[in-house]
């Protein structure tokens, strides 16, 4: 380490924070960011990268993780493909893979996302830390931030980029079909997920205003979260205004090449080539009005391409508008349109445009934010743009620009004429614009308001658990990710039934909390659990395997498992199997309690039903896929192909990325059975019913002779768990007696 390194470490305040940032969709990597290329790779990747970048440089901010997914796909660069990459001091991307290899545009990640939650989860182990926050961008990377928030009791903060509600109803009402945009877009699932989001997540960043007002203000739990407008930064040092001498910059000739006469201003434009932007609008305000092309050249950067035809088909069609309405108006000298434009030539294009007295203007239809206007300002570039809520606000806080309905072309053009004709105010706007960034849209600036937030969210959270806890223990964090082993046990008949060594086991596990995690498994639904479990003075545990396997629920706050209920729902056909069961007289359904989304429960004696077999083939007739479980003489449960109590602890065992050996799983009957044998450390207690007696010549199977949690409390010794004085042997001796 360097001594500058040790420097910059030496100026944080106690206990800096560290931030999971996590943006999914996309290609991101630090350098040449590829801006343009899709509709992915926009503004959101520049804003998650300065923002990561900036965070990182905040004295209360000890490290931020830029999490993405990991691509390896031979049409994207390697660099995708590194799974680590820095940033800056104290901040790095970090890559996962998740789902196909290979790239996906966002749209398809939905089915993949249950898995990202298990990756994070994972990684979060091998470093042995968990965050302090977690920030997500759009609503994929919320979904899988607000799992991972509510598993790891950590604060969540969501930025949207852009909301799926305004966009369907945008849609909807320029004519377009609801069912063929839900093809493409898969709108259901990201609105879901937004409602979702906004009930759970502490705070929501907005840019502006007016993005909380109409666009949150669509969704049905508007209410829940706390909204904070806090306008995204530009990296100022990237954009600058012209120095007085004058420089050849790289852009220069690559617009140049295409005017007749270079030297006049020039009108600047820079967007995607996508129908919203409206730049079939621009060319033709320019083309139209023959004042407007003798006082200027335009220049328009969309994008990069190689061949027109090769590109998406959406983008070739707005290409080929743009070459065939340049040659219809006759332009041809008057507008630049440079092929090859990577991220760094950027700033050089709005000096360019800066140095010769231009303008900037924007001409899409609607502009939530605006980040190219504040780039313009930055630049000292007057601009005109829509009037929307994003540029209002920047027109408001930097006075230099003007704003117009972008819908009719004349007063585009109008505007620009306007701007490009008034020499002082044109100089007056340019040093507003960048007097105003620095004060309003810095990334300085926005970290500061950023983390005045935050820490008055971290406050709230700590407070909130101190009322709930007489003592915090380990703080508010679930440890459930680094733990490094669990012990799993059936309710009745082996954690309860001796209430001293219930008491015993319970007071030992408190005390290894943050090392050990501790489970429940049982056929009783979740409801009954915690109910019995209360009535035994038992703390929730950790995770609750509930309903015969079916559900997995976390903690106090009783998360569910969405990963788990997605994996399980694999041919699962509940209202069908529940019609073909009707036919067999001697199965009669439990109460309605025991009726559960992925469990249908029977009772049926060994001499009113049929052979199990017979109704497994009746099944496998209809092509129903399910497990019966048969217990006790009297219960028949149903399930799922992938349910049970066995498969459950399997899965938590990659979910939290900690081997089966690691598992100490204990139960007393047959339906226990499952959970018991394979390579989980088992316990059976000495009250066990005879079915259990076939296991004893198993390895991994410990049989104590103590019955109920005394059984469990001489099993975890017999596995040399270290236990504290009161339950060493005299004590285990003492209660092997009961
Ligand atoms: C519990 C459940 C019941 C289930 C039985 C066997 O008693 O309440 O629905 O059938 O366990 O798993
Ligand atoms: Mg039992």
């Amino acid at each position: 380490m360097n001594a500058q390194q040790d420097a910059k470490r030496a100026q944080k305040t106690e206990n800096p924070i560290y931030i999971l940032m996590i943006s999914l969709h996309g290609l991101i990597r630090g350098h040449e960011m590829e801006l343009g290329r899709d509709t992915d790779t926009g503004g959101q990747i520049t804003y998650v990268v300065e923002l990561s970048k900036a965070l990182a440089r905040h004295r209360d901010v000890e490290k931020v993780d830029l999490l993405t997914r990991l691509i390896e796909d031979p049409a994207v660069s390697p660099d995708y493909a590194q799974p680590e990459e820095t940033l800056d001091a104290g901040a790095r991307i970090v890559r996962l893979p998740c789902g196909p290899k290979r790239y996906l545009r966002k749209e398809l990640l939905w089915p993949h996302l249950n898995q990202m939650v298990d990756k994070t989860l994972h990684f979060l182990r091998q470093q042995g830390r968990l965050p302090d926050l977690i920030h997500t961008h759009y609503a994929d990377a919320g979904y899988v931030g607000q799992q991972l928030s509510l598993l790891l009791g950590i604060p969540q903060v969501h930025t949207g980029h852009s909301l799926g509600r305004p966009k369907l109803e945008r849609m909807l009402a320029s004519g377009r079909k609801a069912h063929v945009l839900e093809k493409q877009f898969n709108f259901e699932q990201r609105i879901h997920a937004e409602e979702e989001i906004i009930k759970n997540a502490s705070l929501i960043v907005t840019s502006t205003q007016q993005e909380i007002d109409q666009q949150y203000g669509l969704y049905t739990n508007f209410n829940h979260t706390r909204f904070r407008v806090i306008p995204p930064g530009t990296d100022t040092s990237r954009f600058s205004p012209p120095l007085r001498r004058k420089i050849e910059s790289a852009a220069q000739p690559l617009v140049d090449k295409y005017l007749a006469e270079p030297d006049k201003p020039l009108i600047f434009s820079i967007s995607r080539p996508d129908a919203r932007k409206n730049l079939k609008g621009l060319v033709k305000a320019y083309g139209q009005n023959p004042e407007l092309q003798a006082a200027a050249n335009l220049l328009i950067v969309a994008g990069t391409r190689h061949d027109i035809r090769e590109l998406e088909e959406s983008e070739q069609k707005i290409m080929s508008e743009l070459m065939f309405d340049i040659d219809r108006y006759d332009l041809w000298g008057k507008v630049a349109l440079p092929k090859h434009v990577m991220q760094e030539e950027v700033p050089e294009f709005y000096r360019l445009a800066a140095r010769r007295r231009g303008v900037f203007v924007n001409p899409a239809f609607t502009e939530p934010f605006g980040l190219t206007l504040i780039e313009a300002a930055a630049s000292g570039l007057p601009f005109v743009a829509p009037d929307d809520g994003g540029p209002r606000d920047i027109v408001a806080n930097c006075r230099n620009g003007l704003v117009v309905d972008t819908l009719h072309s004349e007063e585009i053009a109008g505007a620009l004429l306007e701007i490009l004709q008034d020499r002082n105010r044109w100089r007056q706007w340019a040093k507003n614009g960048i007097v105003g960034v620095w004060r309003h849209y810095s990334w300085a600036a926005h970290v500061e308001k950023y983390m005045k937030e935050i820490r008055r969210l971290l406050r709230r959270d700590k407070k909130r658990l101190r009322r709930q806890h007489a003592i915090i223990l380990h703080g508010e964090k679930s440890y459930m990710p680094l733990v490094d082993q669990a012990l799993i046990s059936d309710i009745d008949n082996t954690l309860l039934g001796d209430r001293r060594s219930l008491k015993q086991l319970t007071d030992w596990l408190q005390t290894r909390r943050s090392s050990l995690a501790f489970g429940i498994a049982t056929g009783r639904s979740v409801e009954s659990a915690v109910a019995v479990l209360k009535k035994n003075q038992v703390k929730i545990p950790d995770v609750l395997i509930t309903s015969v396997g079916s559900e997995i629920h976390y903690g106090k706050k009783l998360v569910p498992d969405l990963g788990w209920a997605a994996h399980i729902r694999h041919q699962w056909r509940r209202d069908a199997l529940a019609e073909a069961l009707a036919r067999f007289s001697g199965l009669r359904l439990q109460a309605p309690e025991n009726q559960r989304e992925f469990k249908l429960s029977y009772l049926a004696t060994p001499d009113s039903m049929p052979p199990l077999s017979e109704i497994r083939e009746y099944l496998q007739d209809l092509k129903l896929h399910a497990q019966l479980i048969y217990s006790h003489e009297e219960f028949l449960d149903v399930l799922p192909v992938r349910a049970s109590k066995g498969h459950a602890i399997r899965y938590l065992a990659y979910k939290w990325g900690l081997p089966l050996e690691n598992f100490l799983v204990a139960g007393d009957s047959g339906n226990d059975t499952e959970m018991l044998v394979g390579d989980t450390r088992a316990i059976v207690v000495g009250n066990h019913s005879p079915e259990l007696a076939a296991l004893r010549n198993q390895e991994q199977i410990y049989f104590a002779r103590a019955h109920h949690a005394a059984g469990i409390i001489e099993g975890l010794q017999h596995y040399g768990m270290e236990l504290d004085h009161d339950l060493q042997p005299a004590a285990i001796g003492e209660l092997t007696h009961v």
